[in-house]
């Protein structure tokens, strides 16, 4: 697929909570397409010590507006320069990068993001709704404030939420919540995103239920064009670059 760059205009920097926050960015050209699971290599033009560009899963597309948004949580100076953006000030990115989740099998799929590890969910499930599949979408965080944007799905999909501590949806871990526990068997297709456990956990319940399952990996990167090889992941076919044949890999084919 060809990849662009483009410099984008801020045209909303929505802070949800004081970790989290959602750009959206108009394209100076026509978008080209994206595909859910697809990320975007940012220049953090305005941090004097953040030299490499920085990875972000492409959040949603709006083809009508032109415009793709991202959503970033606050780790460090990259992310912190960026949740500083003003409404007209651009930002480039090199885009759109690395592979894409595949289409189920079956009717049903179940989407599983942990934490702002949901961000692919978005365009996957909006995708998938388009396509005529069900889709049921399971939110985790630590907290009610690590749910982000649930609103969002409900358009695509059903919405279930677990935090670690109970302050919104269900009490525990992703794969402790009813849709694992009691309905596992309905989906044809599993996917999830988020902290290293969590996918872990998600792909295990999938390989003991015999569903496919695909993780959309967040490995350190540096180039994202697969020139300097920090992002490798071990897999059964031997090492793969993170950034050019993932960030999305079938469980089954990953070493983990
Ligand atoms: C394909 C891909 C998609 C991603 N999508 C998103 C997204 O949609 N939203 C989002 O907020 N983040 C996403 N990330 C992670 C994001 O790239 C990092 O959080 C960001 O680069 C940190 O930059 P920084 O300069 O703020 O932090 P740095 O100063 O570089 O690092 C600060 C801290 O964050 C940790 N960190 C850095 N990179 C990562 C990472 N990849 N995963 C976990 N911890 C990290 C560092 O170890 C360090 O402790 C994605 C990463 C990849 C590879
Ligand atoms: S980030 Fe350089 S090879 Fe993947």
């Amino acid at each position: 697929m060809k990849k662009f760059i483009h410099d984008f205009e801020v045209s909303l920097n929505n802070q949800i909570t004081d970790d989290y926050f959602a750009l959206n960015l108009k394209c100076p050209v026509s978008l080209p397409p994206i595909l859910p699971g697809q990320f975007a290599e940012v220049l953090v033009g305005n941090s004097a010590v953040t030299y490499l560009r920085r990875p972000f899963s492409i959040y949603d597309v709006d083809y009508s507006k032109n415009e793709l948004s991202l959503l970033i949580k606050k780790v460090g100076n990259g992310t912190l320069a960026l949740s500083n953006l003003k409404v007209g000030e651009t930002l480039n990115l090199v885009y759109p990068l690395g592979n894409s989740f595949s289409i189920p099998k079956g009717e049903k799929a179940l989407l599983v993001g942990g934490g702002v590890g949901i961000a692919p969910m978005l365009l996957l499930s909006r995708m998938l709704k388009e396509k005529g599949f069900q889709t049921d979408v399971l939110i985790g965080g630590r907290t009610k404030n690590d749910i982000l944007e649930p609103d969002k799905y409900s358009a695509f999909g059903n919405v279930y939420i677990t935090t670690d501590d109970g302050s919104m949806g269900e009490k525990g871990m992703v794969t402790q919540h009813s849709v694992f526990a009691e309905n596992v068997s309905e989906y044809s297709q599993i996917y999830a995103c988020g902290p290293d456990p969590m996918m872990k956990a998600v792909a295990r319940v999938a390989a003991s239920n015999n569903i496919p399952c695909e993780i959309s990996l967040e490995n350190t990167m540096a180039c994202g064009i697969g020139a300097c090889l920090c992002c490798v992941v071990e897999t059964v076919d031997g090492n793969k670059t993170t950034c050019i044949e993932g960030p999305v890999f079938d469980t089954k084919k990953l070493v983990i």
